[in-house]
């Protein structure tokens, strides 16, 4: 049953970031539709839908946003929560699909991109866009019902203790919440396998020791560390070596032209009229496992309502 969907509804990106490729992309030729994503939406496969994540690309950069977020609306009327990921470029029109979304939806969480100090947040960005940042966290923090995120994504030039603490007293200035993760190559999405990006052993662990001092409370996080610790991530492998992500089962990542597919790093798409949970294999195809939030969480989500199920039983 799908109840979590990222999707990425354009390839449009006006940053110029170094760690992904996404701005290079010039074919929006497939892009689906208002219309055409009405019809994906309307398909039995997502009527179990209760989280959406939009982002791109940069997602504000459709003019048709408004339309789109009330049609996913309508037509999955389970949908609870939405995340609105963004690059801050457009602070005026991300305050007011906030507003919108505030009356659609349970929850509304604004995801906002900050790779760290100033000078290095727009080097890493390639554009000039820290105070967009500032401006959109500040304003959007006084909304009631949104939930501001500051997210950041490491890689050797802000892997820094500074960067790290600089971007959490942001977020504990604004109230906001505070995550990040480390870069990844990702030949279906970020577009970015020619890349290096792994950060030195000795980077990783400064991050595990702090995430030990300072996000106790942070779920994903704690996984994070545990995978650098340990090199293993029980959530996804057990004991056996067996793969047991919830990719393609209990969460799916959408493509601008619509293709479904189990996750961000997978080349393959899932048939959505005839869907058959027991045909995806994880593991064999793409690069795996992984350890992003956005595997993280619907796995931990899923198995809080287990443990529910369990004690009522
Ligand atoms: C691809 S962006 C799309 C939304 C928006 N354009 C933005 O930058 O926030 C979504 C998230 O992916 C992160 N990201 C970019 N490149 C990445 C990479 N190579 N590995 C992991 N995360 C990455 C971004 O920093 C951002 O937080
Ligand atoms: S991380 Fe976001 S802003 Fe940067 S290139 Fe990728 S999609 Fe664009
Ligand atoms: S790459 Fe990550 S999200 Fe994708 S199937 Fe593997 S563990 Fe799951």
């Amino acid at each position: 049953m799908i109840r979590n969907a990222t999707f990425s509804i354009t390839n449009r990106c006006n940053s110029r970031c170094r760690i992904c490729n996404i701005w290079k992309i010039s074919d929006f030729s497939d892009e689906l539709s208002v219309s055409e994503i009405g019809d994906l939406f309307s398909k039995p496969f997502f009527e179990s839908l209760d989280t959406i994540s939009i982002t791109g690309g940069e997602p504000f950069l459709r003019d048709d946003l408004k339309d789109i977020i009330c049609l996913i609306n309508k037509k999955c009327p389970n949908v609870r929560r939405i995340f609105l990921n963004t690059n801050a470029s457009f602070p005026a029109k991300a305050l007011k699909i906030c507003e919108l979304c505030t009356s659609l939806f349970d929850e509304t969480i604004l995801s906002v991109s900050l790779d760290g100090r100033e000078p290095i947040h727009n080097e890493l960005r390639g554009v000039n866009n820290y105070h967009n940042v500032i401006s959109l966290v500040e304003q959007a923090s006084g909304i009631e019902n949104v939930k501001v995120s500051l997210s950041m994504t490491l890689s050797d030039r802000n892997c820094t203790v500074e960067d790290l603490q600089y971007v959490r007293e942001l977020a504990k200035k604004y109230s906001a919440m505070f995550s990040f993760r480390f870069a990844d190559t990702s030949e279906f999405y970020y577009r970015n396998s020619e890349l290096s990006l792994t950060v030195s052993d000795e980077k990783k662990k400064m991050v595990a020791e702090f995430i030990k001092e300072n996000c106790q409370d942070n779920e994903f996080l704690q996984i994070l560390r545990e995978y650098i610790e340990n090199g293993k991530i029980p959530l996804l492998i057990d004991e056996q070596g067996k793969n047991r992500c919830l990719a393609g089962r209990e969460f799916v990542f959408i493509h601008p032209n619509g293709a479904v597919s189990p996750c961000l790093y997978s080349s393959r798409t899932i048939n959505t009229l005839h869907y058959r949970a027991e045909k995806i294999r994880l593991g064999e195809k793409e690069k795996c496992p992984c350890c992003t939030d956005c595997a993280i969480y619907p796995i931990i989500e899923y198995q809080k309502r287990k443990l529910k199920k369990e004690d009522k039983c």
